[in-house]
């Protein structure tokens, strides 16, 4: 599908996203395994945690959906076997997650994705979950994954790559294994899995990035609204970036501050961004955001930062020809192995924009002041790319077609209706 957008003269209004992806994500796997019957409400809207509740209920949890109204009821321990492949569509974090939960189960499961997710890399959960006594058959490192469950043996573990997803899965596995499990983070990753394993009741200890949890805990069910997902808004946050004079309020977002960085990036970048009410839900900051455009600056990003702004590099990129200084992203080699090569692929668009960048094996630099005019860019059947060019094309001169835009409902069908709910 071919999506057309013109240029906007100014963002103004408010906007309101669907449950976080990656909260989504953790509750309904714990749900899923919990006691008891768990109510979600502003469940994600995304294809991506649709699949995690469908391999969810393969192995006996029973899911009833009305919209973003989800309520699962737990099997209270062990899963059944599933009753056909596990398939997790595009989504990393249902394969790598669940891995951890399927690999202590008594039964032998197979995971299968979508052409992307088959060749992004799976070594980094079967490395750990072998240590821990499980069998897993691949296809040279890629899914599909044959998991032969096993009795786990719980260990401490330093995942060699930054990854939330690594941390969950091997804490997930730990929830099931003997003895008490623990990750030590390189760099300290998103810690919903350790919030929802205590919304769900589990006790967990954190000692600077050291994380230990006991195996042979029980999950109860629990009721959550979930918050909206801060990296659908960062659309938005550029958005307003590139227009001085934008003015966007922001419901219910997530602001966990190990997600919160893009926020801080782009207060320094020039964005003026208020937080008009905060609380916590379940561990988790929520809050409702006011953005106002300024002079948009550009600068830097490296190092940590980057880790912690992987899911929100390509919108920011994809802007930053509009910005002063220009912008220069390093230590951001895991973009390369995303639902695309997401260095290639922002790169590539932009170039396709009249846009000077250079590209680098970790990264890329973006000099600022260029004027883009509109042309047809790709999503390479990613859904962020398909957002973030959605984002400069408000910008430049003339049409700028998204082909490919179906990708969006990866993690956000609702995207071009909330843009052109806020552009005029
Ligand atoms: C996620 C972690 C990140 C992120 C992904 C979601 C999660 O991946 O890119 O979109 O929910 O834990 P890595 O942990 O592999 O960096």
């Amino acid at each position: 599908m071919d999506v057309k957008v013109s240029a906007a003269k100014q963002i103004r209004g408010s906007v309101r996203t669907a449950g976080d992806k990656s909260v989504s994500h953790r509750y309904a796997m714990l749900a899923g395994i919990a006691e008891g019957t768990s109510e979600f409400e502003n469940f994600s809207s995304s294809a991506d945690c649709a699949s995690t509740l469908g391999c969810m209920e393969a192995m006996g949890a029973r899911v009833r959906r009305n919209g973003n109204q989800v309520e699962v009821e737990g099997v209270g321990g062990a899963l059944q076997a599933p009753s056909r492949e596990l398939d997790c569509g595009n989504s990393g974090s249902t394969m790598r997650m669940l891995s951890g939960i399927v690999a202590a189960q008594t039964f032998t499961s197979v995971m299968i994705g979508d052409a992307s997710l088959s060749k992004r890399p799976m070594r980094r959960i079967i490395e750990p979950l072998e240590k821990m006594g499980a069998r897993i058959e691949s296809h040279d490192g890629c899914a599909p994954l044959t998991i032969h469950g096993a009795r786990l043996k719980a260990m401490e573990y330093q995942p060699p790559v930054a990854s939330a997803q690594v941390k969950s899965c091997v804490l997930l596995a730990g929830l099931f294994a003997d003895g008490e499990t623990t990750v030590n983070e390189p760099v300290r990753t998103r810690d919903h899995t350790e919030l929802a394993l205590r919304a769900f009741g589990a006790e967990l200890r954190r000692d600077g990035n050291r994380v230990s949890l006991r195996g042979g805990q029980k999950l109860s069910a629990i009721k959550a609204y979930i918050p909206g997902d801060l990296s659908s808004v960062t659309f938005f946050l550029c958005a307003a970036a590139v227009f001085p004079g934008s003015s966007l309020v922001i419901d219910s977002v997530l602001l966990n501050p190990t997600r919160s960085v893009v926020l801080d990036v782009m207060a320094g970048m020039g964005v003026k961004i208020s937080f008009l009410k905060v609380e916590e839900q379940h561990g988790e900051l929520v809050g409702t955001l006011q953005l106002e455009g300024g002079v948009f600056q550009g600068g830097e990003i490296g190092g940590e930062q980057s880790a912690a702004l992987i899911d929100e590099l390509p919108a920011i990129a994809a802007v930053a020809p509009y910005s002063e200084r220009g912008l220069v992203i390093r230590d951001a080699a895991e973009l390369r192995v995303k639902e695309s090569d997401r260095i290639r692929a922002v790169v590539e668009n932009l170039r396709a924009m009249g846009a000077e960048v250079e590209e680098f094996p970790d990264g890329m630099r973006v000099p600022g002041g260029q004027s883009l005019r509109g042309a047809p860019v790709e999503s390479f059947d990613d859904h962020r790319i398909a957002m973030a060019f959605a984002v400069a094309g408000l910008r430049a001169e003339g049409e700028t077609t998204i082909r490919g835009a179906e990708a969006v409902a990866v993690s956000f069908p609702e995207f071009f209706e909330a843009l052109r709910s806020v552009t005029e």
